[in-house]
Formats: C-alpha cells, structure tokens, sequence
C-alpha cells in the first residue's frame, strides 16, 4: 500500500455472483474509485463469500475474473490500490475460526440475511425454519468480519445492505480487543454509506432500481447488438410520437442523461417536451451512447479476460501486497491468544 503510513484504510470487496451491469458501475465502482485519492484503498474480489450461494466451477471462475477486469478496466490503478482475490489470502481462513470463537452465535441469529431466509421459510410454511440455509450463509459475517480487520480497515464502503456487516465486524473486533486488547487490537471499523441520492442509483429495465434480484440489468460489456435488444425492452408507456413527454418519468431518458453526450441530452430533452420524439428513436440514442461510451473500457475488458492476459498476475502481485500486511497481523493475533 502505496501512500503514507498516517493515510487511513478503505477497504471493500466485491461478491463474484454476476456478469457486472451498469448499476454495478455506478453505485458501487465509480464511488469506491473516487475514493482512493483520500485513502490507503484496498479492493478484493471475495470469491469465498460467493461460494455460498454459487456451486458452479466454471461460473465461479468466470465472474470471478469477469469481475476483477472490469474493475481495472473502469480504471482500478492496481498500483495505487491493494487489489486481490480473498482466497488467495490464506491468513483470512485463520482468523475466521479465532474470531469465530470470540463472537457470539445469538449476534448471528439477528443478521438481516439469515432472518431473510427463516422468513421466508415461514412464510411458505415450513417447518423447518433452517430449511436452505447452509453454514456458510450463516458463518457469512464473520468471515466479512476478518476480511474488514485482517487489513486494519478504518471505513468500508459499502451499500446499505451490508451496513449491518460493517456493524457486526465492529462489534466482533471489541470482543476480540476485549478479552485479548492487553496484547493485540484490531481497528474498530466504520460503515461509508453513499448518500441515496440520484447519483448512485439507475433504473432498470423495468424501471425499478436496476439490481440483478430484480432481472433488470443492463450488462456493461454486451456485445452492441445485446445492448440493443436489452435497451428495446426498457418499460415505456404507450404515449404516441407526437405527443409532448416527460423526460423525467422515463428510464431510458434517465439513462441516457447519465451515459451521453450533454448537447444531445438537451436536444433529446427539448424534443421529447415539444412532442415529435418517440420512445423507439429515444432507444436507438441509448444504445449508441452506451456502445461508444464503453467501447474503450471495453477493449481493456476484453483483452483482460483473454486466457493468459496479465490479470492473473496482477491478481498475484496484489495477493503479495495484501498478505505483507496479513501475514504479521495473524502471527500476532496467534501470539496474542497463546498459539505458538
Ligand atoms: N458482503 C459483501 C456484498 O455482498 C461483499 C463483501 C465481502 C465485503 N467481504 C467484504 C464488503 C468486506 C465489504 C467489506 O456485497
């Protein structure tokens, strides 16, 4: 980690579950990049917390790396930030267990995933509440946890869902601090939550909040013709070309405002207001705005994914970089609680 010692430490991972979609661009990676002038940033691929809910070979694989290109690709500077995958870090797997034994299993009952899933088992009217819940989901925060304090992490950037996380790793790191603090602290971390603003969030195609649970997402690196047929879909109402719209209250418009050119925005803008704009004119725009906009992240994408490309050893050197810090960490945490 690059800066001086006395910067403070980003740190967050990214869940391999999925081909990355421009939602995924704009509330997660943007943010987390702007981020890592201020901070010592530290960004890795958690591909064990994946594990949990994917049991694929080849697609676990896939988005795994799919995921680590598009993140150098949007502009990751892997000299500037630690960036790795969380099973290349064996110390993680480690302090899993010590911290297992410092955390309490009533703390576990209470986090909003695992209670998503009892629900849903009593509203279907199961008996067995536990039904589909393997011990990684429920064993999920604490793993969380070390990945957030194996770095001395002081904020982790994180969306809303995962604030409880950050809360829980807080927690687990005041057990740990409290029983062995006389010989080793972790830093107590902090939730970063981007504000809910406009900014961080796009519509899908069916024009809720663009998320893969809701099958609305448009992938970032589709080929163009995909593109177009995914933006074709995007939900418009049946107003006719001739009449006056309201660019506000549709999601292409939204989109297009985001990813295009500022002159054509206005010009679409004052057209769609006077009446004489359709909506499938609108989408033809879109799809060449998101096609060039992307074309040279793209490229770079596209030559990271392609079997023997650096990617793997700038995943390497960013494993080095992270386990210098791990690897003393865990030397003096088994000091600490008396495993020699
Ligand atoms: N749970 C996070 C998610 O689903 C991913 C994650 C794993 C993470 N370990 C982390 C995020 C540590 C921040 C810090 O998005």
């Amino acid at each position: 980690m690059g800066s001086p010692p006395t910067s403070k430490i980003s740190l967050t991972g990214i869940k391999p579950t999925g081909e990355p979609h421009l939602g995924n661009y704009v509330g997660a990676i943007l943010p987390a990049l702007d981020l890592v002038g201020g901070y010592d940033s530290v960004y890795f691929i958690a591909d064990y917390h994946a594990l949990t809910t994917i049991r694929d070979r080849d697609l676990l694989r896939r988005y795994t790396r799919s995921v680590a290109a598009t993140w150098i690709a949007a502009g990751l500077d892997p000299d500037r930030t630690t960036f790795y995958r969380q099973s290349d870090v064996p110390e993680t797997f480690e302090l899993s267990w010590i911290l297992s034994c410092v955390t309490a299993k009533g703390l576990m009952n209470r986090a909003h995933a695992y209670k998503a899933v009892r629900d849903r088992n009593r509203e279907a009217g199961r008996e067995d509440l536990d039904a589909g819940v393997n011990m990684g989901l429920f064993n999920y925060p604490v793993l969380m946890a070390v990945d957030i304090l194996i770095m001395n992490a002081d904020v982790v950037p994180v969306g809303r869902d995962q604030q409880q996380h950050v809360e829980y790793a807080a927690d687990i790191a005041g057990a740990f601090n409290s029983v062995y603090g006389d010989r080793f602290t972790f830093t107590i971390p902090k939730p970063l939550i981007p504000a809910a603003d406009a900014s961080h969030s796009l519509p899908g195609t069916d024009g809720r909040k663009m998320s893969k649970s809701y099958h609305n997402t448009i992938p970032l690196f589709a080929p163009a013709k995909e593109v177009t047929k995914i933006v074709k879909r995007i939900a418009t109402d049946s107003t006719p070309v001739e009449a006056p719209k309201d660019p506000d209250a549709s999601a292409v418009f939204t989109l297009l405002n985001r990813f295009a050119d500022a002159g054509l925005v206005a010009d679409s803008r004052a057209r769609l207001l006077a009446g004489g704009m359709g909506w499938g004119e609108l989408k033809g725009q879109l799809a060449e705005a998101l096609t060039t906009r992307f074309a040279p992240m793209r490229e770079r994408y596209d030559a990271l994914m392609a079997p023997g490309s650096e990617l793997d050893d700038l995943l390497a050197h960013g494993a080095d970089k992270a386990r210098k810090h791990t690897r003393p960490v865990l030397e003096q945490v088994r000091d600490a609680i008396g495993i020699r």
